[in-house]
């Protein structure tokens, strides 16, 4: 049964023009003439241990709201499309796919963000855009084509690592999806890094990983201590590990079901926490290993990932 509360937040703007500053288009440039092909190289090695390929390591956040929605127009046209956007939350980013005219638009969630989608859709009215925007309140794993029909993209920003069963998931999106497809979607933190629980390390770097090393009843302890406000915690942490709203599988098993559901990784981006790294060598990752011993040590240091997987 879903809740039908609206959880949109009081103070929400919808801001459509979303990365397009002066200071923004200059920064997105930079990443891409600069810092990206920087990292390619600096980076060539960090995680080549991993089952699956890579193609580039960011430092965390690299790369911009809309650097993301040109990334998936370099392999499919936005502009005409349909596009449904999963786990969309209050559509604080539709912004970013508006500007480049898709046909369709359908935002889904599985809490009701009301107030901030009718934002979105009197914005595409009072500005006469060619997109039809819709919204609805849905358990992803369970869409289907009666709803939807077929679509030309997918795409999903902090989703898949709180997917309770990704595979169930991705069956349902490879099956909305048509031959030739995309999928895009970026997630992290991911369950074995630091922050995994997307709430461990608030209060100090050396708890980044309470999530995988205390017993239960310490980390009910720890959750009740740092808990904030119900406002702050509306999409952070907090609300999450209270839902247990976590796929909690490693960098490698997303991979594994990617295979498993037919999709295939066209371009993969890994980002890399700097909070797990300055506690390589210390007594926390001892701890991991002994505890996680199937667990490569890269899983505790690979943040998240930005894929474009193809139906084919
Ligand atoms: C961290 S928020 C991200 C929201 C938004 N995409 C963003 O980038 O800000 C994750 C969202 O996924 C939604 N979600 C998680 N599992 C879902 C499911 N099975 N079906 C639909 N939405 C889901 C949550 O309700 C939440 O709004």
């Amino acid at each position: 049964m879903l809740d039908s509360t609206d959880l949109s937040p009081v103070d929400f703007h919808f801001h459509p023009h979303i990365g397009t500053s002066i200071r923004d288009r200059l920064r997105d440039a930079v990443d891409a003439v600069i810092r990206r092909p920087l990292y390619k190289v600096v980076y060539r090695k960090k995680f080549a241990n991993l089952s699956y390929k890579i193609d580039l390591v960011l430092p965390e956040k690299g790369m911009s709201t809309l650097a993301r929605r040109q990334w998936v127009n370099q392999y499919i046209q936005i502009r005409d499309s349909r596009i449904l956007v999963i786990g969309c939350g209050t559509a604080w980013d539709f912004g970013s796919y508006l500007q480049f005219k898709p046909r369709e638009v359908v935002g889904i969630d599985l809490y009701n963000f009301a107030r901030c989608w009718q934002q979105v859709q009197d914005y595409v009215v009072q500005a006469k855009l060619p997109t039809k925007v819709t919204f609805h309140q849905g358990d992803i794993a369970e869409l289907d084509k009666t709803l939807l029909g077929e679509l030309d993209i997918i795409c999903s920003d902090a989703v898949f690592e709180h997917c309770q069963s990704l595979e169930n998931v991705l069956k349902a999106m490879y099956s909305l999806l048509r031959l030739g497809g995309i999928m895009y979607a970026s997630y992290g933190p991911l369950w074995y890094c630091w922050g995994g629980d997307h709430f461990s390390g608030r209060d100090l770097l050396e708890h980044g990983y309470n999530h995988l090393l205390l017993d239960f009843a310490s980390y009910q302890n720890y959750y009740r201590n740092h808990l904030k406000d119900d406002a702050y915690e509306l999409q952070n942490g907090g609300r999450y590990v209270g839902l247990d709203l976590f796929s909690k599988i490693s960098s490698q098993e997303y991979f594994e079901f990617y295979k498993k559901t037919g999709f295939h990784p066209i371009s993969v981006v890994a980002d890399f926490s700097a909070r797990a790294d300055a506690l390589l060598g210390t007594s926390v990752f001892d701890k991991l290993i002994k505890r996680f011993p199937h667990i490569t040590l890269d899983e505790f240091l690979l943040k998240g990932h930005l894929v474009i997987l193809k139906k084919i």
